[in-house]
């Protein structure tokens, strides 16, 4: 059997940091608060005029020079985005001929927080079937131009930040290492929980000025729910994944799971009696970058020498949908 393996590994943040200190000069907020209920210290923000495909570019060029590899190298293109430079086409396409790329076939996945672990299995079965060879897997986000920053929308504002991971997935040629397993999950009873209304294909036209007064350009949380569901299927999906692979979870050497929120992974660690250190962040520095937070995270984690040949290491992600999932790896 073909086992896939991530052959490179890229990130990109924007060089503004925005504090909780600048947040609370728009907002009443405080940094207490926001440190307190989320664990953020800072995030980036993309400036005027960045897409969220330029963000993905410097990513991806890093995780192309990370694997040794050309972008002419590449055969496929799966971008995981919740905020994507327009409606449509989608953001493969704007990204594709930025790297000096043409033909190649291109794949946005619209999955929100479980975009990257959704991404990564979608290339995983890509690669076993021997479909594709070397897979571009990006995961960007250019949240700073969608967020309401007044006192309506601070629960939502004082979380996200903007980023970009890349990942390039190809076989192994060692069938011991790579990804052993995907788990994927969505209950969509939850839609309403957190969402971004803004348009309704069902009204003629879909956008109205009414419709904007009422703020369907910002997104919506009710954070409490994301909260009590995320801490209760983070852990449940862990065991489902290491179950399947016939491992406990002493046998993992790091978890890495979606930045959401240090409180949700610190319950998540604790219920499956995981040491803190063992659960990674890097919220602090970043916010939540949605699909991009698992391959930023991975390449800190790479870069501090928390992953090496052989590590076991496991992907959780859960996010708006409600969807979640997660991923074995032997590295
Ligand atoms: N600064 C100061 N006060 C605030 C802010 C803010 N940014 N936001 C809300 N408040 C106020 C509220 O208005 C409320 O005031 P009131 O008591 O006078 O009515 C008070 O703080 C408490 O509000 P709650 O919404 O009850 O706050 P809670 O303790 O639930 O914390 C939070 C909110 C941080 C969003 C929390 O619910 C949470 O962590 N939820 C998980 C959601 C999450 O992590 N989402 C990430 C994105 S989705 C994903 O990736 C999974």
């Amino acid at each position: 059997m073909i086992r896939s393996r991530i052959l490179g590994v890229g990130k990109y943040l924007p060089e503004k940091r925005v504090t909780n200190f600048d947040l609370a000069k728009m907002f009443n907020t405080s940094d207490e608060w926001i440190r307190k209920r989320t664990g953020i210290v800072e995030r980036r923000f993309a400036e005027e005029g960045v897409y969220c495909s330029d963000l993905a570019l410097e990513a991806s060029k890093e995780a192309l020079k990370n694997a040794g590899m050309k972008a002419e190298d590449l055969d496929f293109i799966i971008f995981a985005t919740l905020s994507p430079d327009h409606l449509f086409p989608g953001n493969g396409c704007y990204l594709q001929p930025k790297m000096g790329l043409s033909e190649i076939g291109c794949m946005d996945i619209r999955n929100q927080c479980s975009g990257f672990v959704y991404s990564l299995a979608t290339a995983d079965a890509f690669v076993k079937t021997g479909m594709y060879k070397r897979i571009l897997v990006v995961g960007a986000e250019v949240h700073s131009s969608g967020l309401n920053f007044t006192d309506e929308g601070r629960d939502v504002a004082v979380i996200f930040g903007d980023g970009a991971g890349a990942v390039i997935v190809g076989p192994s040629d060692d069938p011991s290492r790579g990804i052993l397993s995907n788990h994927l999950h969505a209950d969509g009873s939850f839609a309403d929980i957190l969402h971004l209304i803004m348009f309704d294909i069902s009204k003629k036209p879909c956008l109205t000025h009414e419709m904007l007064d009422q703020g369907c350009l910002w997104p919506k949380m009710k954070g409490k729910e994301v909260f009590r569901v995320a801490v209760t299927k983070i852990p449940e999906v862990i065991q489902e994944a290491l179950k399947a692979n016939d491992l406990k979870v002493e046998d993992v050497d790091l978890f890495i799971p979606h930045q959401a929120n240090l409180r949700i992974n610190q319950f998540a660690a604790a219920a499956l009696g995981v040491p803190e250190e063992k659960f990674y962040s890097n919220i602090q520095r970043y916010g939540n970058t949605t699909a991009a937070s698992l391959p930023i995270a991975l390449c800190e984690a790479l870069d501090e020498g928390l992953i090496k040949e052989g590590s076991i290491v496991v992907f959780v992600a859960f996010g708006a949908g409600f969807t979640w999932g997660a991923t074995v790896m032997r590295w």
